[in-house]
């Protein structure tokens, strides 16, 4: 059994932002070479850049489930140029740690948010981590 913190335990439970966005700004899907989980991240975005709202669906385990619902509350609020610096450090941080094993489930999720943003801003999105 993996050692999870309460707070990624308490994201696994009650899990925030699951669902679809009608008519999304951005959207982003991303699988996980290492266990072959998946993610959709889907973003409104207003006129000023910043972050409205922030849904996603996975196919994923518990940490992946608890890092998409940590990464959408984190970026709520946020301007795409700061959701860009996000790491998925930063996501295993909000969640007070994950286990060494379980870190390649929220490079998931930070994949995802990069890919949407990319399309965001037209860009081509390239992987730079392997799982
Ligand atoms: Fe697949 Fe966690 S084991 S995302």
């Amino acid at each position: 059994m993996w050692d999870y913190s309460e707070k990624v335990k308490e994201h696994f439970l009650h899990p925030r932002n699951v669902g679809q966005i009608d008519n999304p700004d951005a959207v982003a899907e991303v699988g996980n070479i290492t266990c072959g989980d998946a993610l959709k991240l889907m973003l409104k975005i207003d006129d000023r850049q910043r972050i409205v709202e922030a849904k996603f669906q996975t196919f994923g385990c518990a940490s992946a489930i608890a890092s998409s619902s940590a990464l959408t509350e984190m970026i709520k609020g946020m301007t795409v140029e700061e959701a860009s610096k996000l790491t998925n450090d930063d996501i295993a941080d909000f969640l007070e740690g994950l286990p060494e094993a379980k870190m390649h489930c929220s490079v998931m999720g930070m994949e995802a948010l990069q890919k949407a943003i990319a399309a965001y801003r037209g860009e081509k999105f390239e992987l730079e981590t392997e799982g």
